[in-house]
């Protein structure tokens, strides 16, 4: 029997989330490729949080630096040194490497695979290196950018001068981010590239305790908001000697995946590590003078940061519903599991299905043509008419399309159409004029 996981890897192929990289060349490890229905609904994530951050709250604006930066912004950030590195050890028999502190305490020389003996511990940097210009020498080395946020640093003072914001304000930016992660897994869960939506918050250091604790409570509720269950997420402190090189403190907020409780974004109070490294390896003055203390200091920066591709997995696993025997009555129905994606409207790929009840009536298929071409300009819609009905509605139901539209006999009469909600299967007739208007009303 597959577990959700791999029913999820396997939905995700069957109707267009998400490839693996390179799949024709036999697959690229750790990095995947959202398909048509994936981007969309990868897109719906990030404007939800795009939204809530910049458009809830006239403090917070936005950013996009680039990927590819001066390699002292990562000398200056800590990530050239161990504080982000891995503990890597390889089995001498089987070569399989693994991270240091993944094994378990008391087989910490022991190959979890294969028994073979397992080498020492050596520190191995996650940075992922390229080259910018022709020649491949050391000076032309660069890194991939491991998180975003340092191009929110960088940026502090440009954005400080542009939009004559006083503290506390906060930057939010939406990239990709790329770590050479020694144990990528667990589908899109770990991955060597992926993306992230980060926010930095910078205030004066008396207030950061407080704005640490408000904005780990508003990340929670963003979750809630977009229906993940409440029993699936959890805060957790993390301890002095377990946190990220520059956390004063951090907050990981956790979801209950198959494979165990697993981070989803961390919640840091940076202090002042990052303006103050980058003030001294740069020269230039990052304090900033409270017009109302009348203080010089350096801001501290409280931070929220999840990756886009982490959530993504939480959201399908946490709208999966399998239904044995289906939720119809008719005998087709019953033979089969039906799947249920039951995600957040505003997350669904598919807004509005638009089905003529039957493809061989001309009239009918024209008459639901003309309600897609109504409809298409303002939802993301899908236009079916290939099998049955029942199929076709579960097909929708299987992508977590929130409503669908049917074009029937009656509707060549009055002018009206089904509309059927995905979850409680309810379906009620609406005249084709006020469709907008009603669809409008549910998003
Ligand atoms: N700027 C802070 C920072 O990057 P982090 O805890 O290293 O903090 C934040 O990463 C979030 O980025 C994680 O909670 C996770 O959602 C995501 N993330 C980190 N590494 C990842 C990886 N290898 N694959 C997918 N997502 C990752």
């Amino acid at each position: 029997m597959a577990n959700t996981l791999e029913k999820i890897v396997s939905l995700c192929k069957r109707r267009g989330f998400i490839y693996q990289s390179s799949e024709i060349y036999g697959g690229f490890g750790s990095c995947y490729d959202f398909g048509p229905l994936g981007v969309e609904m990868k897109n719906n994530i990030k404007k939800s949080w795009w939204d809530e951050m910049t458009k809830l709250h006239e403090n917070i604006v936005g950013l996009d630096a680039s990927i590819l930066m001066s390699s002292e912004v990562w000398k200056a950030s800590g990530h050239l040194t161990a504080g982000f590195a891995d503990e890597l050890v390889e089995c001498k028999s089987c070569h399989k490497r693994f991270k240091g502190d993944e094994l378990k305490e008391n087989s910490r020389d022991k190959c979890p695979e294969c028994g073979g003996k397992l080498t020492e511990a050596k520190q191995f940097n996650l940075m992922m290196k390229t080259f910018v210009g022709p020649v491949e020498e050391k000076a032309s080395q660069v890194y991939l950018r491991a998180e975003t946020c340092q191009g929110i640093y960088v940026n502090f003072l440009n954005v400080l001068d542009s939009t004559r914001m006083k503290i506390p304000f906060g930057i939010c930016q939406i990239g990709k981010a790329f770590r050479n992660e020694i144990t990528p897994g667990n589908f899109i869960y770990r991955m060597r590239e992926f993306e992230q939506m980060e926010f930095q918050l910078f205030c004066n250091p008396k207030e950061a305790d407080n704005f640490f604790d408000y904005w780990k409570k508003e990340r929670m509720k963003w979750y809630e908001k977009l229906g993940v269950k409440k029993e699936n997420l959890r805060l957790v402190e993390i301890p002095k000697e377990k946190r990220a090189h520059y956390a004063k403190r951090q907050v990981d907020i956790e979801y209950n995946f198959p494979f165990g409780w697993r981070e989803i974004e961390g919640v840091h109070n940076r202090g002042d590590w990052d303006l103050s490294n980058h003030a001294k390896y740069s020269g230039k003055d990052l304090k900033y003078f409270d017009e109302t203390t009348k203080e010089k200091y350096f801001p501290y920066i409280v931070e929220t940061s999840v990756g886009v591709d982490r959530i993504f997995l939480m959201f399908l696993i946490d709208a999966y519903e399998e239904i044995s025997g289906g939720r119809t009555k008719t005998t087709e129905a019953k033979k089969e599991i039906e799947v249920l994606l039951k995600l957040h409207k505003s997350l669904a790929p598919i807004k509005v299905a638009i089905l003529p009840l039957v493809k061989n009536k001309e009239e009918l298929v024209k008459k639901a043509k003309e309600v897609y071409e109504t409809i298409k300009p303002f939802f993301t819609c899908q236009y079916d008419e290939v099998g049955s009905i029942g199929r076709r509605y579960r097909r929708q139901d299987e992508i977590g399309t929130p409503f669908a539209l049917t074009i029937d006999f009656e509707t060549l009469e009055k002018s009206d159409v089904t509309i059927r909600d995905r979850d409680l299967m309810k379906q009620e007739r609406i005249k084709i004029e006020n469709l907008i208007t009603k669809l409008k009303g549910e998003f």
